[in-house]
């Protein structure tokens, strides 16, 4: 066994494990920073005149990065006055952007060295923009050295290939971002003090939901003879779901498609059957009842369901309803707290399944080639 392991059987579950620590040092010093912006480095003056000439977001990023991007954007947009566009970064390179003036561009990477990232920035620097910030884990990569800013996520080395605690510290980095812009207008300062204190909440939080293992494990074994799977959020939970999808089919090798629960009936109704099992995010949040509708939908047409819901949630565990309960916790915190046990439900099944967890077949952990 290798002696980096520890404990563990595979990186990916060490990894998952140690998310408490990983974001408690991504917060460490930044979440009393009066002015969260500080977090960012770079010349204070020149991020200054950002600030205060912002006009728009642009996130560029591939994988699970481009995943805490998406989710980025429902903070960005919902928070701040400020529109934010996301796009994954082989595209972008390769496609006209209208001219827009006071365009902040945040690429969003772990290793700081993806090809396509890269290569995205480079094009931005050839067109107009404000100026680019990335959210990165490596200090002295391509994508730091190449941007007038960063926001570092202290995630340390991550080895198993399906990225765990680099998303869930993007996350954290990402609602620092937002918070930095809210606290440009002095009308959002409560709220961004109230964020801020949430933020200090989520080390406990991650741990209790670590603490589901033993009963994911056992959902799991329903997952390893199936060949096709839906994962189903809404709101700021569809990217979420997303990156619960990309997590299955990387290491399990199971087909698993996300989708907006609200869109369920414009195609993926039809895929409804016992041998599909759908995997749905269900916090306690504005959108719950609207969920619940699509759920039945699903449950009406035969479908099995698994459910990541809160304590309080008023659902109860049926046939073909099946629940695993997630504590009650201030709705910022919703997105980064329920990535924990849709980690851990593909961990199980890929370690079931026998496949190679950390390294699995034909997928490389830093892709530096296009
Ligand atoms: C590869 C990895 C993914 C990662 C993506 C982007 O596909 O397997 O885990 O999300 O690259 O990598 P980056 O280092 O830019 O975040």
């Amino acid at each position: 066994m290798d002696a980096d392991l520890g404990e563990y059987r595979h990186f990916m579950l060490k990894e998952i494990y140690e998310q408490p620590a990983a974001i408690q040092n991504t917060l460490s010093g930044r979440v009393d920073l009066e002015n969260v912006r500080d977090c960012i480095s770079g010349n204070p003056q020149k991020l200054a005149q950002v600030f205060d000439e912002i006009k728009e977001v642009q996130i560029i990023a591939c994988g699970t990065s481009f995943h805490s991007g998406l989710t980025a954007k429902y903070w960005i947009e919902s928070l701040t006055d400020l529109p934010c566009q996301v796009e994954v970064a082989s595209e972008y390179r390769y496609r006209r952007q209208p001219k827009r003036d006071g365009v902040l561009v945040v690429t969003i990477s772990q290793s700081g060295e993806t090809a396509d990232t890269l290569a995205a920035l480079e094009k931005v620097k050839s067109e107009s923009y404000l100026a680019t910030l990335t959210i990165c884990n490596v200090p002295e990569s391509s994508l730091t050295r190449e941007s007038d800013f960063a926001l570092m996520t202290v995630a340390g080395p991550e080895i198993g290939v399906a990225s765990t605690k680099a998303f869930t510290t993007q996350l954290v980095a990402l609602q620092l971002l937002t918070i930095a812009l809210m606290q440009r207008d002095s009308a959002n300062a409560e709220k961004a003090t109230v964020m801020l204190n949430n933020l200090k909440r989520l080390p406990a939080l991650i741990e209790q939901s670590l603490q589901k293992d033993a009963s994911i494990k056992a959902m799991s074994e329903a997952f390893i003879d199936k060949h096709h799977s839906l994962f189903l959020g809404r709101g700021e939970l569809y990217p979420i779901a997303m990156e619960g999808a990309l997590k299955l089919k990387e290491i399990s090798y199971i087909h698993a498609e996300a989708y907006p629960a609200g869109e369920l009936k414009h195609g993926p109704l039809a895929l409804v059957d016992a041998d599909m099992p759908i995997v749905a995010v269900a916090p306690n949040t504005r959108l719950l009842e609207k969920l619940k509708s699509n759920l039945e939908e699903v449950r009406s047409r035969g479908g099995v369901l698994y459910l990541f819901a809160d304590e309080n949630a008023d659902i109860a565990e049926q046939e073909n309803i099946h629940i695993i309960r997630v504590p009650e916790m201030p709705e910022s915190l919703v997105p980064i707290v329920y990535t924990i046990p849709l980690q851990l439900l593909s961990y199980h099944v890929a370690v079931f399944k026998g496949t190679d967890v950390d390294k699995p077949r034909n997928l490389a952990k830093s892709v530096t080639v296009e």
